[in-house]
């Protein structure tokens, strides 16, 4: 039976010792090799045999947007008058905790903007590492999938993600206030997604748990922000997400038949394992270091806060359905469902999976054919 301790090195889920253990003690690197074990797969076979991912490869091929040209780069944005207007939910990182006695009841208006800019900055540095991981993660798909209809459809997934790191690069170079190196989390459950030796377990890793999850961020930023640059650039990322999601539900769908109860429980740790290290990200452990504020006893505040789970689990609505589509959250004893259960995120099993709604999310096309 592997244990809670085997899987993420702490018995305890809400363990902060251990969770903040786990740190960037490398913020100075620029290049980070990760060893890949995985074949690289030719196929002879060019028999176009999977129809769910032709049309996805064709919608793919029609989406394209340009972000040189269909975003205006121009509009002006004022981070900290964005981050005044949103004040009350920079000062929900605490929802409606009594900070009496603490640090943060000293805080005046400036400390609190200064947390909603470090708090966005750290967002969207987050955001542009894992979109690097998501293009080298299917760069790696193109390789070691055997299907050639995959093969082409993960080609133009190379691209979107060039351009997603691209849009969120120049974002917070030319628009907010400062950049955070790569979440120690998100850091290892990366270097864990390249390092499998099963080609299967990069799609699980980046497709349904990374993007999935990347996914509802998106759009959970899209509907807070007001700032119409950000608005256009994530709901265009969006477009593009929903399609790879639906790459992977689409791709492992019938894969995963073909499985043995031990292999499939070995997908259900993997991907338990992968939602754990994200939430462990969101708790943005490197924004309360940057305020000067004892880290331990912010997260402890934070994770006190009934609000705050609420958010998190909205982090998990397009994970939870993908898995149950898959069939990962039944098979076996219903491991998956007990560990879902346990993290507070069990009930979005019903809403709808993307694997069905990517068509709906496609903006790039409804703007050009309004
Ligand atoms: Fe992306
Ligand atoms: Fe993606």
């Amino acid at each position: 039976m592997t244990t809670n301790y085997d899987m993420l090195g702490r018995d305890e889920l809400n363990d902060l010792e251990a969770i903040l253990s786990i740190s960037n003690s490398d913020v100075d690197e620029v290049i980070h090799a990760v060893r890949a074990n995985s074949d690289v797969l030719f196929t002879w076979d060019y028999e176009r045999s999977k129809p769910a991912l032709i049309k996805l490869y064709e919608k793919a091929k029609t989406s394209q947007w340009n972000a040189e040209t269909d975003l205006d780069w121009s509009i002006p944005v004022d981070q900290e008058a964005e981050v005044r207007k949103n004040q009350n939910a920079n000062k929900s990182a605490f929802g409606e905790i009594d900070l009496k006695g603490t640090v943060f009841s000293t805080w005046g208006e400036d400390d609190w903007v200064k947390l909603g800019v470090e708090m966005q900055n750290w967002s969207l540095s987050q955001f542009m590492h894992g979109e690097q991981g998501a293009l080298i993660c299917t760069a790696q798909i193109v390789e070691t999938v055997p299907w050639i209809d995959a093969k082409y459809y993960a080609a133009t997934q190379v691209m979107d993600e060039a351009r997603h790191v691209e849009v969120f690069a120049r974002y917070l170079d030319t628009k907010l206030s400062g950049h955070y190196p790569v979440n120690a989390h998100l850091k290892m459950l990366l270097d864990d997604i390249i390092s499998d030796d099963r080609w299967d377990m990069t799609y699980l890793g980046m497709q349904i748990m990374v993007e999935g999850l990347a996914l509802a961020a998106f759009g959970f930023m899209q509907q807070m922000s007001s700032e119409p640059l950000l608005k256009k650039l994530l709901r265009y990322v969006m477009s593009d997400e929903a399609r790879h999601v639906a790459f992977g539900v689409l791709s492992l769908q019938d894969f995963y038949t073909e499985l043995n109860s031990k292999e499939i429980r070995e997908r259900q740790e993997f991907a338990y394992e992968a939602a754990v290290r994200m939430r462990d990200r969101f708790l943005q452990q490197e924004v309360w270091e940057r305020m000067g504020v004892d880290v331990k006893e912010a997260l402890t505040l934070t994770l006190a806060d009934p609000n705050r789970n609420a958010f998190s689990g909205v982090l998990f609505s397009k994970i939870v359905p993908n898995c149950k589509k898959l069939g990962l959250l039944d098979a076996g004893d219903g491991w998956l469902r007990t560990k879902f259960t346990e993290l507070g995120v069990i009930e979005y099993e019903d809403w709808v999976d993307t694997g069905s709604e990517y068509d709906s999310l496609d903006a790039v096309s409804q703007d050009r054919t309004a």
